[in-house]
């Protein structure tokens, strides 16, 4: 994820140095990243652009953002996902002829075909980035004579994957030219000024008046004029203004109230974004790495531990992997196991977690290679790892991990995939069925969080007196109830314990009396039956039982439990991430309930870095 802008205004209109302008609007994107950020702006008839990796004040200063003048220019806030943070990763990003500058927030996925194909015929490329294709296309149409609007459109029309583009050029120097598709971008409407941005937080010191570009929409501002086409046909847009009664506090967090609520939102834009971005080509060079390994270990800490839990799952069930997964601070406990013939998957959205990476520095004294699954380019442990595989939620800022946790999950299921076709135990048919499936897995979690948020708000309301809760369920549903229980502990500081279901008659039983609360994962018809079981006992102690059931089992649980969520019917090895997202809303509106702040948990800090 990246913040974009772009300001186009006349110029009795500006009244400061525009470069000021852009640096103020970053500032308020810089929740959509923070590795590296750039500016372009036409001065006079030249394009100038600063850019470099570091933190925008950091480079504002350094670069001098503030003394750069003109009326037209956009900026941009990083979030590496195509090429690690650098000077000359950082957007904009300009074409051979230094004339257009384009910044961009997505994913371009046939970059590297279109890269090629630019670089066959004579375009000289800077960077690692997917965005600089961009540039290059466009150029490449104006080169063919084509007007610089349909060369913008022609270059659009060749990208897949996601992108909220905005792009200047010193040949029509009064315009921005914008672009959208499933990354979000407004325009904002001024008098006499014109902003594009990823975020509406960006142009509100500006105007209070935007537009929410839709999916496929294309088109360019001035100062003083909006044209946007769709499909080949202009949009009449004027019905579309709408007026923002936010605050600039709350429009940083684009109107929800917390973070946390705008992340679990946000999961099925990080699900796209993830499953686009996978190479599968990569994919199978980490297959090839586990293949070759004799014994498969996996680790992490919190939520990652239990994404880890879930990758156990799927390897040993879907590819027939030897795997053995530990929490990261105690790696002691297999170290003398391992060897060089060994591999590691270490788990990390922030890559900088301390007990993970120390367990990874050990087990590379022992030899084994290192799989990183991380959502921070170039962080500790994905440099310090043979591969690193990127998911792309974007910054995480509330403290609990969320759509972090689902894009772990995501990124796994694809390997355990792809390893079980690989090693035979998937058949062609049955891996295209589980992939496509998958592929609608973000759509789902759109829905779930529509249908569902209401009923965890009601919810919420019995759990908030509460002061213990269990969450039981089995095979995969165990790392889910860990997960479920987790987000509850850590935010709304509610007792919350996980068992596998069969283990509650073992002893946690004992506390179960009136109005217990006891949360059911049930993913898998093969546990039907069992689960069914504990939650009569359950019930026999006056318990109150909730279950998380596929849509084919909900009479069947709706007979017996208080409150029941209707889930999905699909392969339940693809439910791991559906089934967390009610447990996470749940959690969240019982701390709102509560009156705790989900964002700032006490005693808790975002990334661990000490043991
Ligand atoms: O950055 P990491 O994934 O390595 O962080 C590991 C844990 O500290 C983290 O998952 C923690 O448990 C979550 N914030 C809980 O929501």
């Amino acid at each position: 994820m990246c913040g974009i802008v772009g300001i186009v205004a006349l110029s009795d209109i500006i009244r400061e140095p525009i470069g000021r302008i852009i640096r103020r609007c970053l500032e308020r994107l810089e929740y959509r990243g923070y590795d590296s950020a750039g500016i372009a702006v036409i001065e006079g008839s030249k394009l100038v652009v600063k850019k470099g990796k570091g933190k925008i004040q950091e480079l504002a200063k350094k670069l001098e953002f503030d003394h750069t003048h003109g009326i037209v220019g956009i900026g941009h806030t990083r979030w590496a996902t195509h090429g690690k943070p650098s000077d000359e990763n950082a957007h904009p990003h300009v074409d051979c002829t230094g004339t257009i500058a384009v910044v961009h927030n997505g994913i371009i996925s046939n970059y590297l075909e279109l890269r090629h194909e630019l670089e066959s015929k004579g375009h000289v490329f800077k960077s690692e980035t997917d965005t600089e294709v961009i540039a290059h296309l466009v150029e490449e149409y104006l080169r063919q004579g084509l007007p610089v609007f349909e060369a913008f459109k022609r270059a659009v029309a060749r990208l897949e994957g996601t992108y909220a583009i905005a792009m200047i050029t010193t040949l029509e120097p009064g315009k921005i030219f914008f672009a959208r598709l499933t990354s979000p971008l407004v325009i904002g409407v001024g008098d006499g000024l014109k902003l594009v941005a990823s975020d509406i937080p960006a142009v509100l010191e500006y105007t209070n008046r935007v537009i929410v570009l839709r999916d496929g929409e294309i088109g360019y501002v001035t100062p003083t004029e909006i044209y946007i086409e769709h499909n080949g046909k202009p949009v009449d847009w004027k019905q579309r203004v709408r007026v923002i009664t936010w605050s600039l506090d709350m429009a940083s967090k684009g109107g929800y109230p917390h973070f946390m609520l705008k992340e679990i939102h946000e999961q099925p834009l990080a699900l796209v974004n993830t499953l686009s971005g996978i190479e599968i080509s990569q994919i199978k060079e980490v297959c090839k790495l586990i293949e070759s390994a004799d014994r498969i270990f996996i680790t992490g800490a919190g939520t990652s531990y239990h994404a880890g839990l879930v990758a156990e799952y799927l390897l040993v069930e879907l590819a027939g992997v030897d795997v053995h997964t530990f929490i990261a601070s105690e790696y002691r406990k297999f170290l003398n196991l391992a060897d060089d013939g060994d591999v590691l998957i270490a788990i990390s959205q922030s890559g900088e977690t301390i007990d993970t990476l120390m367990a990874v520095r050990a087990f590379k004294t022992r030899g084994c290679r290192i799989i990183a699954i991380s959502n921070v380019v170039d962080s500790t442990i994905p440099r310090e790892s043979d591969i690193a595989v990127y998911t792309r939620a974007g910054p995480e800022i509330g403290v609990a991990a969320t759509k972090t946790f689902t894009t772990q999950i995501a990124v796994l299921t694809v390997i355990s995939l792809v390893l079980a076709r690989e090693r035979g135990m998937l058949r062609p048919d049955e891996y295209n069925f589980l992939m496509s499936q998958l592929q609608e897995v973000p759509k789902l979690v759109e829905t779930i969080i529509r249908m569902h948020e209401p009923k965890c708000q009601v919810l919420a309301k019995y759990l908030k007196d509460k002061t213990n809760v269990y969450y039981l369920g089995r095979g995969l549903g165990v790392p889910i109830a860990m997960e479920g229980a987790l987000k509850l502990k850590e935010i709304a500081y509610i007792h919350a314990e996980a068992y596998p279901a069969g283990e509650s008659k073992h002893g946690p039983i004992a506390l179960v009396e009136t109005g217990y609360p006891v949360v059911f994962t049930v993913l898998d018809d093969y546990y039907v039956d069992a689960i069914v079981g504990n939650v009569m006992e359950m019930k026999a102690r006056d318990a109150f039982t909730i279950a998380l059931v596929p849509r084919k089992y909900v009479t069947k649980f709706g007979k017996l439990c208080d409150f029941v969520f209707e889930m999905p019917n699909i392969d339940y090895r693809l439910s791991p991430i559906p089934y967390i997202v009610p447990l996470q809303l749940l959690a969240y509106h019982t701390s709102v309930l509560r009156g705790l702040d989900p964002d700032k948990p006490r005693n808790l800090a975002k990334t661990v870095t000490v043991e």
